[in-house]
């Protein structure tokens, strides 16, 4: 393909997919599958790989981050964002009814909308493009998080139609709960504190640094008011639902009434329904709908005349508290889990719930044979909010925090300065190990299906697996004819898994083809505490193989980018066991990789013949940065001497460098520059 046909190839599948965006979020209406989708995706990164000069500003690929911003920028809001005021009562909401109708003479209509429990967004669209991204802030400005939001698929690039030259939108990015749910699944999973909430990992996640990360998290927006000069339309509900023409999702609820009883209907109907919701929310939001009208009631310095929330109640019940569990995680965190009376509570049967952690579990001051209140708002997860003292009984006696391992009968350590308190004895204590082993085969780490389901349980059983680098000395006699019944504990059915030829095959080879899987992914799944998949992809990139990453110092560990103190000691303790270093060397043995491949493609030549030098910081690591420069056919050096080129400056620039760049004459360019000297 040459270079023109390129860039038109770009340009078609930039905007055929903007408008499979268009239909399956605006229209709710997709005329492709997920996998055509996502094979045009492929096309385009493809062809954007090989042709960087032809990127579109607003391409899809974007969407999969990759950016690092280091601190977002302050940036004032185009109109102040101010929040509303709040009811909690069906009177209250009569008092807001009776005051409207003493202000405004004429007839108006109410606009009901759900209030999403998330975090607000102003989207400033410039010439149909987006152009900024804004969080509340302190309602004057806020943070520029532009780079995150692109990611976010519900949020348009482009839009469609006769959309106003320069506009804003207003929303709400939420993180449904499927997704909430596999984020703390993870997270727990490398021993991380989950997420209280929904709303807290969409905030927390907004915030990330790195775009690549926030892409993965699985956001959703919800848009709620359209704002601007000379839009159409002279009223919320018509606007509103304009933003279809345009390629933005309107709100799935919404209802326009001249009655306040059909308000309270529709609080009614929503305060059930709620629980069928794939998302947060918290109450519902009643607006005026014509703009004049609107003007006319105005705002007091804080909220607007002319909307007001109604908050729904959390749902309360009080049940017998049965007994409490701890559980034992992959990372050791010992977790207290209240078994209850199953209750009925907010749609669902309520039968368990967490107690967090030690400080929680005190804090509730829980006795044996309480009974406990359990509260279930818009959320998802039932929260136990306290004990009905009045059914104490007098002899009951405080349900203290356990102080060894309920499964190997270790001494519990406490985590200093985190709620946490786990299992030391990672190496042998059985869950740990289970979860470990689980953990190690799964498919982002080593991806071996065959050992999937139950089939660990049967090896840890028959003593062939007690650590991962066993799973390299199984052998077809030591697994043909293994048999065992396996109950599932959810369904509590019962299952019988042996080990046929079949199987048994299948196994081996998935295990065989497991010794190609890339280091970075080998780090990953060997299960260092905090060590995650991101992290693990930038320990490798940064040190290259695993010798030098386990004898690497704490202060050189810290210059990899995203690892603190935490990770660190982590790595470090990691390492400083002499059963983990058996273990690598018997992977290594085994011809597991353990150094990285580096990516030597060739992309373009337009630095060939030319020495650089880097210094100072990047948006990306300087690792990456080294790799780019050899990517375009340049020579990285450490030291300016006259056969330097040119130097390479990002931020903190030493001065040193500096005066010797400036006594040989040698040009500095920033990273921008070089950016887009290579087209990228
Ligand atoms: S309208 C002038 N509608 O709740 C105020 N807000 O406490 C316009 N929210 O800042 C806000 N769902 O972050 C509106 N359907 C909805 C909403 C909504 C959630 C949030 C928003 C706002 C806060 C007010």
């Amino acid at each position: 393909m040459n270079e023109e046909e390129a860039k038109k190839e770009i340009q078609q599948l930039t905007q055929e997919l903007h408008l499979h965006n268009y239909n399956y979020y605006a229209l709710d209406n997709p005329t492709i599958s997920d996998y055509a989708f996502d094979k045009l995706m492929e096309k385009l990164i493809a062809l954007e790989k090989e042709f960087p000069q032809f990127i579109l500003p607003d391409s899809p690929t974007q969407r999969v981050g990759g950016y690092v911003t280091k601190q977002f920028k302050t940036v004032p809001h185009v109109y102040p964002m101010l929040s509303l005021g709040n009811t909690y009562s069906e009177a209250e909401l009569l008092e807001f009814d009776n005051r409207i109708k003493s202000l405004v003479d004429e007839e108006f209509e109410y606009v009901c909308e759900l209030k999403y429990d998330g975090v607000a967004i102003s989207l400033i669209y410039e010439n149909g493009y987006l152009l900024r991204a804004v969080t509340r802030g302190d309602g004057e400005k806020g943070d520029d998080v532009t780079a995150n939001a692109k990611t976010i698929r519900a949020i348009p690039l482009r839009l469609f139609g006769d959309f106003p030259p320069f506009f804003e939108i207003r929303g709400e990015i939420i993180l449904p709960h499927d997704q909430f749910e596999r984020l703390n699944e993870e997270r727990e999973e490398l021993g991380e504190s989950p997420f209280a909430n929904p709303r807290n990992a969409a905030a927390g996640s907004l915030k990330l640094q790195d775009s690549a990360e926030v892409a993965r998290r699985g956001l959703d927006c919800k848009f709620y008011y359209v704002l601007g000069e000379n839009l159409p339309e002279n009223n919320h509900f018509d606007r509103i639902l304009k933003l279809k023409d345009w390629g933005v999702k309107p709100p799935e609820v919404i209802v326009k009434t001249a009655n306040i009883d059909d308000v309270f209907d529709f609080i009614h109907f929503w305060d059930k329904e709620r629980y069928n919701l794939n998302y947060d929310t918290d109450g519902v939001v009643i607006k005026i709908n014509s703009f004049e009208q609107q003007q006319q009631l105005g705002s007091t310095a804080k909220n607007p005349r002319w909307a007001i929330a109604y908050k729904f109640k959390a749902e309360t019940v009080s049940t017998p508290l049965l007994s409490v569990d701890f559980q034992v995680g992959r990372t050791g965190i010992v977790t207290p889990v209240a078994n209850l009376e199953p209750v009925q509570l907010g749609g669902t049967i309520v039968k368990r719930a967490s107690l967090h952690n030690v400080e929680i579990m005190n804090a509730l001051d829980i006795h044996e044979n309480d009974s406990l209140f359990v509260e279930k708002g818009g959320e998802i997860i039932p929260k136990i909010v306290g004990v009905d003292l009045t059914q104490r009984k007098e002899d009951a006696k405080k349900i203290e925090f356990i102080t060894h391992c309920p499964e190997c009968s270790t001494e519990l350590v406490k985590i200093e300065n985190e709620a946490g308190t786990f299992c030391p004895n990672e190496l042998h204590c059985p869950p740990q190990i289970k979860e470990k082993l689980e953990h190690f085969i799964s498919r982002k780490a080593m991806n071996i299906d065959s050992l999937g389901e139950g089939k660990i349980e049967l090896l840890y059983a028959n003593k062939l697996v007690e650590n991962v680098a066993d799973f390299y000395d199984l052998t077809y006699e030591k697994l043909f004819g293994l048999e065992k019944i396996i109950t599932n504990q959810k369904t509590q059915t019962e299952r019988v898994i042996s080990f046929r030829e079949k199987t048994t095959e299948n196994i081996l080879k998935g295990i065989e083809n497991s010794k190609n899987v890339p280091f970075e992914r080998l780090l990953f799944a060997i299960g260092i505490r905090y060590v995650g998949e991101t992290t693990a992809k930038k320990l490798a990139q940064h040190f290259k193989n695993i010798d030098i990453l386990s004898s690497a110092s704490y202060d050189e560990l810290i210059q990899v980018e995203d690892v603190g103190e935490r990770i660190a000691n982590s790595i470090i303790r990691y390492f400083n066991q002499a059963e983990n270093l058996e273990i690598l060397i018997r992977l290594k043995n085994a011809n597991l990789q353990m150094e990285i491949i580096e990516d030597e493609t060739i992309k373009s030549t337009v630095l060939s013949g030319k020495t650089i030098v880097i210094s100072g910081k990047f948006s990306i690591s300087r690792d990456e940065m080294k790799a780019k420069i050899e990517q375009h056919g340049g020579k990285n050096s450490s030291s300016i001497s006259k056969n330097t080129d040119f130097i390479l400056a990002g931020e903190n620039m030493g001065p040193e460098k500096r005066k010797k760049a400036e006594k040989l004459g040698v040009p500095l360019i920033s990273e921008e520059e070089f950016l887009t000297m290579i087209g990228d």
